[in-house]
């Protein structure tokens, strides 16, 4: 990881009430007081993020959206802009989750609007790229990241690549208790590394790629600890207090 801050990052994906969301962050905030040297991020859904940006004020903990739509605004019923999100001191927003393609329709396209859109406003892009188990089966992985990294970043300035967060998540790993082996996400975020590094070696040096798949306690620090691995992208695990937590632990 050398000089880059690991992040560590929940994304709640369709959970908790703005009540839930605070019973969380009151649970939260005193078991990661101490954090020191990590970023630390909460994603909820969209009607909890007033709430957690005024209750994390002031501690290490950031807030994310987990979309965003590409437009400045106009008729789009059902979506957000970044002035909107930035309009609420949000850090950042997810971008791209396998979710969002695989059920709502999102391309690399538009995730090339979205990223530099949401950089223009301020906020901190994670974009989300990953295989499918048929992929990787069929020795698909490194051609489908190098399509998703290259389209998604295409419109971005190569002075503005590190401020990108890049999450590597394999779908097959996501919400089925199957984590990459560290050997596997090791060597996915190396490409992944190095795909940013044919723009800018400056840029692939800083840019933070997190491992995103059935991360959890048990298995956190393995994962943490690989070079190439800046931090964590956590969902299921992400939704407890404690589990949350452990694993910004495991990343101190
Ligand atoms: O964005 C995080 C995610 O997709 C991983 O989910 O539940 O496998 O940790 P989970």
């Amino acid at each position: 990881t050398g000089s880059r801050t690991p992040l560590i990052a929940g994304n709640w994906k369709m959970h908790k009430t703005i009540a839930e969301a605070e019973e969380f962050i009151q649970a939260l905030l005193p078991r990661v007081f101490s954090a020191d040297g990590i970023d630390i991020g909460i994603c909820p859904p969209f009607t909890s993020l007033q709430a957690m940006v005024d209750s994390a004020r002031g501690s290490a903990v950031r807030v994310y959206a987990q979309n965003m739509h590409h437009a400045d605004q106009g008729a789009f019923t059902g979506e957000v802009s970044a002035a909107m999100l930035s309009e609420l001191e949000v850090q950042g927003t997810i971008l791209g989750h396998s979710e969002r393609r695989e059920l709502f329709g999102e391309t690399d396209k538009s995730l090339a609007l979205a990223v530099p859109q949401a950089l223009e406003a301020g906020l901190e892009p994670i974009l989300c790229v990953g295989e499918t188990e048929a992929e990787r089966e069929r020795g698909d992985t490194e051609r489908k990241l190098r399509h998703q990294i290259q389209e998604g970043l295409a419109k971005v300035a190569d002075d503005r690549l590190a401020d990108v967060v890049i999450a590597y998540e394999p779908i097959w790993a996501i919400g089925t208790g199957l984590t990459a082996t560290p050997e596997q996400a090791q060597e996915a975020c190396a490409f992944v590394r190095a795909l940013v590094g044919q723009r800018s070696q400056e840029a692939a040096d800083r840019v933070r790629i997190l491992y995103g798949g059935s991360m959890k306690p048990e298995n956190a620090a393995e994962l943490l600890a690989l070079p190439d691995v800046d931090g964590g992208l956590v969902g299921g695990a992400s939704l407890d207090p404690e589990a949350f937590a452990a694993i910004v632990e495991a990343a101190s």
